[in-house]
């Protein structure tokens, strides 16, 4: 069996494309366009990508980006007194801190300043206990990107066996919320979980989000099942360049999976694209207007 790949790119531009259009529609209700800030705190090179694209994208969809820079050497008060200029301006809608933050700043301090009303990532604890409730709320953007992927693959999830390996608060535990909406049946397993093979091998949609290149192996996978991968690692091949690959063993598991998100290409393109409806829906909930079709 080879697997059917999930075109995780694809599916991102159909996103933006419908994002686009409801930002014009929303622009014209709100007198201007729907806006993202993003604050970058130091240099981290992939961090700087990820910001780059995120602007670039903001303002493909026709919708503003303002970009914050503060060095590393940055202090916690600082970035609390951005968060909070950025609360009280009426032309954001939506604050991304991006992390990792230096050493010497307390995430989750600053996490926790976010206006819950404006948390496109969904990371404030209010709308973490908002999505464990049920009610509605702004989801972290990674894993309404994972569910939008494998309802492609599957239609409904209604009863299936879903395993999520990972259980951190910006994949594991928010994704898992999700696929329990969605009516799968969900186990969320991890690095401390006896025997984490035997259990991925019960899931017919198996997500892995645990930052270790290369860590799921073919005989993982039950046969035919939807493998989504969220890793992005950058390893060293032997002719010393390096490459991305995911936390799965890629060519092994297409042999067995049904289908199979690659990396890159897979869920990545998608947390984008999902942060640009996540703001469009913090515009519109802030201005009392439906929100965004999408
Ligand atoms: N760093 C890596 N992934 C993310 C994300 O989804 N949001 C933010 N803010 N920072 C990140």
């Amino acid at each position: 069996m080879t697997a059917k790949i999930l075109d995780g790119k694809a599916v991102a531009a159909e996103v933006r494309a419908q994002a686009a259009q409801e930002a014009a529609r929303i622009a014209v209700q709100l007198g201007r366009k729907p806006g993202l800030a993003v604050v970058l705190v130091g240099a981290d090179p992939a961090s700087e990508v990820y910001v780059r694209n995120k602007g670039r994208s903001t303002v493909e969809a026709g919708m503003e980006s303002f970009e914050h820079k503060l060095p590393e050497t940055a202090s916690e008060a600082e970035v609390l007194a951005l968060v909070q200029k950025l609360n009280a301006d009426d032309k954001v809608d939506g604050i991304l801190v991006q992390l990792p933050l230096p050493k010497q700043i307390d995430s989750n301090r600053v996490l926790n300043a976010v206006d819950p009303a404006k948390d496109v990532d969904g990371f404030h604890p209010m709308n973490a206990g908002k999505l464990a409730t049920g009610l509605p709320a702004l989801a972290p953007c990674t894993p309404v990107g994972c569910v939008i992927i494998a309802k492609k693959a599957h239609g409904s999830l209604a009863g299936l066996e879903a395993v999520v390996l990972g259980r951190s608060n910006i994949v594991g535990k928010p994704l898992a919320q999700l696929l329990l909406q969605e009516n799968a049946t969900v186990t969320i397993a991890h690095s401390r979980t006896k025997d984490l093979a035997a259990v991925a091998r019960r899931a017919d949609i198996l997500c892995v989000a645990i930052g270790k290149p290369e860590f799921v192996k073919g005989d993982w996978i039950k046969p035919g099942a939807t493998v989504i991968d969220v890793g992005i690692n950058r390893i060293q091949k032997p002719d010393g360049k390096t490459k991305l690959v995911g936390d799965v063993a890629y060519e092994e598991a297409a042999k067995v999976a049904g289908a199979i998100t690659p990396v890159p290409g897979g869920i990545g393109p998608m947390t984008i694209a999902c942060l640009l409806v996540n703001t469009l829906r913090a515009a519109c909930a802030r201005a009392g207007l439906p929100a965004p079709g999408i």
